[in-house]
């Protein structure tokens, strides 16, 4: 399983890149606002986390129409060539995964909460599914059950014939609020976790790691010492 960062971030970004392990950066409208965003500064700010990621940058599209979200989508996509387009699920979401899929562009289908929903958006073409876990549990629904059927339902089925040529769908785990969610994604065979900063780190961290490696110091002390 891949691990993208769902932060719009840029230190963030920027960090987790360094650490080695990050294979791509998922945003949206209300990441964007949380630090202080405006509408003028959106392209370049893709653009700059682009440049951070080596892999695909979901930025999305905010249009109600099928034909907004395509224009937006194209603009989007000449940023940089890792922008991924994230698309609601929805009819005019479909269409216009449709119309993006066909001109090349990657789409990333969002708030996707259902096997029907999944499965449409991977006929629409979507090069991404993202079927939002934590948003279950909000209303106290299992979030890893719905994505444990959704995982199941694409993997059933060949999407070969839509989509961008040669590239399979892959389902992205979003909403995802902490290392248990990440196990638990990893097991039942998400492709990709995204995941908030803070929970990025604490997939990292463990209380016996750093227990052991406070004795290995102190031992290695003693060694040096004698
Ligand atoms: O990638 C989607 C994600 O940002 C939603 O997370 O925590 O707002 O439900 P959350």
């Amino acid at each position: 399983m891949k691990f993208f960062l769902d932060t719009a971030d840029l230190a963030e970004i920027e960090e987790a890149a360094s650490w080695g392990a990050l294979a791509g950066v998922t945003t949206n409208p209300s990441l964007y606002a949380r630090i202080g965003g405006t509408f003028a500064g959106f392209p370049d700010h893709i653009r700059r986390i682009c440049a951070l990621v080596d892999g695909p940058v979901s930025a999305e599209a905010v249009g109600s129409t099928r034909d907004e979200i395509v224009r937006e989508g194209r603009e989007l996509a000449a940023l940089a060539p890792n922008v991924v387009v994230k698309v609601p699920t929805m009819v005019e979401g479909l269409a216009a995964t449709r119309v993006l899929a066909n001109e090349g562009i990657r789409v990333n289908m969002t708030l996707c909460f259902s096997v029907p929903q999944a499965l449409l958006a991977a006929r629409s073409g979507a090069r991404y599914v993202s079927p939002f876990v934590g948003r279950f549990d909000d209303i106290s629904e299992d979030g890893i059950e719905q994505l444990s059927d959704i995982v199941e339902a694409i993997d059933a089925y060949d999407f070969s014939d839509v989509g961008v040529a040669g590239e399979r769908i892959e389902v992205i785990a979003a909403s995802i609020r902490s290392a248990q969610h990440v196990t638990q994604a990893a097991l039942l065979g998400a492709d990709i976790a995204t995941v908030p900063f803070n929970v990025l780190r604490k997939c990292v961290e463990h209380p016996l790691t750093s227990n052991g490696l406070a004795a290995f110091k102190k031992d290695w002390e003693k060694v040096t010492n004698a």
